[in-house]
């Protein structure tokens, strides 16, 4: 059975949250924005990240206009650096054609806009009939049609199942906030744990509580634990009491970001003789207690810091940055390390180092050139 549009649009008239998107007059920087920084975190989390943004990028044409490493400044913290390389080459492309297209086929064909921004973009900010897939769709969808087979692959099921409760009028009259209605259903009332379906709008229509495993849904293919990955770092101070960082490369993880120099990351430990080949400079380090973790999608990360002082007229490359200037740069799996940091950078090193080692090979010393 269909569940009726009417209803759940009913529901979200009376109990829609107040999103600060939604009082952007359907404007469609605003609403790619908000749509690209909901892929990786929480609307709490999201609402005061997506303002200061816009604070600092007013429109698409401001942050087609800006320097790369202002955008990564104002992306810190929010992950996926890719998609923010990704979000200036598409402000980029729509600023150059004189604003976005319209329609799911012009977003699509945009840099960095995949399925579902498209879609998000198109229903919400032009009113196309098309539904989103994200996790909150995929949740509704799969309990009301008690869909059993389990995520990933059912995926292109749910899709079609959603696309197909768009057909009906009161939807196709209301695209946009038919759409943001299922969002805010799955957020709200069809939670993963303890759905509250005594308040559902749609209770009467859904297969799933009818069969009473509603809760169950959706099924998931069991994931393979991430592997562990394995850096060691190095925190290099001057006598400012600066640190020096270097922008690491613009494809790969945290591309294009701040970051302490260090090691690559792989699945075997490293010795610290084999860490002090990446080393910025031949000096005396010293490991610093403590172990910082960070989760990617596909590895946990687990780091190390080696501490040493600059002396003056060092000539190391990179950029150097006060601990304040780094903690808004730098992104979330390097500020991880900083708490490691903080000890040096608020007290200095311990007066009478215990250095771990030198490196063996030739390092820049004062006043080499590069
Ligand atoms: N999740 C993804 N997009 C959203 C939106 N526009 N409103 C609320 N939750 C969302």
């Amino acid at each position: 059975m269909l569940p009726p549009a009417s209803a759940l649009l009913e529901w979200y008239d009376r109990h829609r949250r107040a999103l600060p998107w939604r009082e952007a007059l359907r404007d469609p920087y605003r609403i790619w924005l908000s749509e690209v920084m909901l892929q990786q975190t929480t609307v709490a989390a999201v609402t005061p990240r997506w303002r200061r943004f816009l604070e600092r990028f007013p429109t698409v044409q401001a942050l087609a206009a800006a320097p790369w490493p202002e955008v990564a400044e104002e992306w810190a913290g929010l992950g996926y650096y890719a998609r923010a390389r990704n979000l200036h080459a598409c402000a980029q492309a729509v600023a150059a054609r004189g604003g976005f297209p319209d329609t799911v086929e012009g977003l699509r064909a945009l840099p960095g806009i995949g399925a579902y921004t498209a879609a998000a973009v198109g229903a919400i900010a032009f009113d196309r009939p098309v539904v989103p897939l994200d996790g909150n769709v995929e949740r509704v969808t799969s309990r009301v049609e008690a869909v059993q087979e389990p995520l990933p692959g059912a995926r292109p099921r749910l899709a079609a199942l959603a696309q197909g409760w768009m057909a009906q009028a009161a939807a196709v009259a209301r695209p946009a906030d038919f759409v943001q209605a299922l969002f805010d259903l799955g957020a709200t009332i069809c939670t993963p744990r303890k759905p509250a379906c005594g308040i559902c709008p749609w209770q009467g229509g859904c297969a799933g509580q009818r069969a009473g495993i509603a809760e169950s849904l959706p099924r998931k293919v069991a994931k393979r634990a991430r592997p562990v990955k394995a850096g060691i770092h190095f925190l290099l101070v001057d006598a400012q009491n600066r640190i020096l960082l270097r922008r690491r490369p613009p494809s790969g993880l945290l591309g294009g970001m701040l970051g302490l120099p260090g090691t690559p990351w792989r699945e075997a430990a490293w010795s610290i003789p084999e860490a002090l080949e990446h080393a910025p400079a031949l000096l005396p380090w010293q490991a610093l207690p403590g172990e910082a973790r960070h989760g990617f999608t596909h590895f946990e990360l687990r780091m190390t810091l080696l501490a040493a002082a600059a002396p003056p007229g060092l000539n190391a490359e990179g950029e150097w940055l006060t601990a304040e200037a780094a903690a808004l740069a730098l992104p979330g799996a390097m500020q991880r390390l900083m708490v490691l940091a903080e000890p040096v950078l608020s007290q200095g090193l311990a007066e009478r180092p215990a250095p771990v080692a030198s490196r063996r090979r030739r390092a820049p010393l004062l006043g080499d050139a590069e």
